[in-house]
C-alpha cells in the first residue's frame, strides 16, 4: 500500500515533469525561489548598491531571490549578504552576465536640486563656485553615471530630481518615472526618480491619500530633527517600494514586460526628492 502510495506519487506527470527540469536545472546551476506555488520562476542574482539598510536585499531574499547588498559601510542588519566596499571596485569586477539586475542608491547630496545653491560659496551665486563642492559633484555623477551603465541587463538607479549641472554630466538622461511611498501603502510622502534600463515602471500597489503624512510638518517639511543617524534614517529605502521592487522585476526567465502599462506616464519634470 504504502508502496504503491510512492510510486503513483513519482509517476505522477507532473513530478515526473519537476524531476526531469531539476535535473537540468541542477546542471546548468538554476535556482528556484521557493514557495510560488505550481508556478516556478528562477531566482534573480540582484545586486542592491549602496544599500546599507538591507530593506531591498531582504525584499527580494525572502521571495527566494539570490539578493546581496553593498555599501561603504557594514549592514545596519548585520547580514552575511552584505558586501562592506566601494560598489565601484564590486561592478568591475564581476564577471559579465553575473549579476541579472542592479538596484543602485546612489548619494544624491551634491546632485539634487534642493542642493543647488551649495555649489556656491555662503549658498549665494553672487559669491561665486565653491570649487570643492564642484568637484565632488562632479564625482557623485560620474558614480551615478557608473551605476545607470552598468553592464547588467536590468539596472533602477534611484535619486532625488537632480540639478541641470549634475544632469547634464550624466548625459541629460531623463528620469523613467517617480515613485511615492504613499503609493506603496507607506504613510509618508517623499517623491523619488527612477531611472530604468531593462525594466517595466513600478506600478503603485496601494496608494493612500492624506492630506498629511506621519513624515511631515505642518508645513510639509520632512519631521526627522537633528541627530546623528539623520542622513542615514532619512534616506533608508520604505518598504512598501522595496517589496514592489521585489515582486515585480523579481521576474527574470519570464520575458519581463518593459513596455509603459497604459495607465502610467513617464515621468517629464517636477519635484523629486
Ligand atoms: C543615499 S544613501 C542610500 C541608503 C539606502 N537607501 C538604504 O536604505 O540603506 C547612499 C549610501 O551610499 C553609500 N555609498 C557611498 N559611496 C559608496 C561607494 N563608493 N560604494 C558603496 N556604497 C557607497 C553610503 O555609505 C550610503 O549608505
Amino acid at each position: 500500500m504504502i508502496a504503491q502510495a510512492i510510486f503513483v506519487q513519482i509517476l505522477t506527470p507532473r513530478n515526473l515533469g519537476n524531476y526531469i527540469v531539476n535535473s537540468i536545472d541542477k546542471r546548468a546551476g538554476v535556482k528556484y525561489s521557493p514557495n510560488l506555488g505550481r508556478e516556478r520562476r528562477p531566482s534573480v542574482r540582484v545586486l542592491v548598491g549602496c544599500e546599507r539598510s538591507g530593506v531591498v536585499r531582504e525584499a527580494f531574499r525572502k521571495r527566494g531571490h539570490d539578493a546581496w547588498s553593498c555599501d561603504l559601510v557594514p549592514a545596519d542588519d548585520g547580514s552575511p549578504y552584505h558586501y562592506q566596499r566601494d560598489l565601484r571596485d564590486l561592478l568591475a569586477q564581476a564577471k559579465q552576465g553575473y549579476w541579472q539586475l542592479g538596484i543602485f542608491h546612489p548619494e544624491c547630496r551634491f546632485l539634487c536640486n534642493s542642493g543647488v545653491l551649495r555649489l556656491y560659496l555662503g549658498g549665494k551665486k553672487a559669491n561665486g563656485p565653491d570649487e570643492a563642492r564642484w568637484a565632488a559633484m562632479r564625482e557623485a555623477a560620474a558614480f551615478f553615471k557608473l551605476c545607470l551603465d552598468a553592464d547588467i541587463p536590468k539596472v533602477c538607479v534611484e535619486n532625488p530630481v537632480m540639478h541641470g549641472h549634475a544632469k547634464a554630466l550624466i548625459g541629460g538622461v531623463e528620469p523613467s518615472q517617480s515613485i511615492q511611498p504613499y503609493e506603496f501603502g507607506e504613510d509618508a510622502s517623499k517623491r523619488t526618480c527612477l531611472w530604468l534600463k531593462g525594466l517595466p515602471l513600478l506600478v503603485p500597489t496601494n496608494v493612500l491619500r492624506k492630506e498629511r503624512y506621519a513624515n511631515q510638518t505642518p508645513s510639509g517639511q520632512n519631521k526627522l530633527g537633528p541627530s546623528p543617524e539623520r542622513s542615514a534614517l532619512r534616506a533608508k529605502t520604505y518598504q512598501g517600494p522595496a517589496d514592489a521592487m521585489a515582486v515585480q522585476w523579481g521576474v527574470l526567465g519570464q520575458s519581463a514586460d518593459t513596455s509603459t502599462p497604459a495607465a502610467l506616464t513617464p515621468y517629464h519634470g517636477g519635484e523629486c526628492g
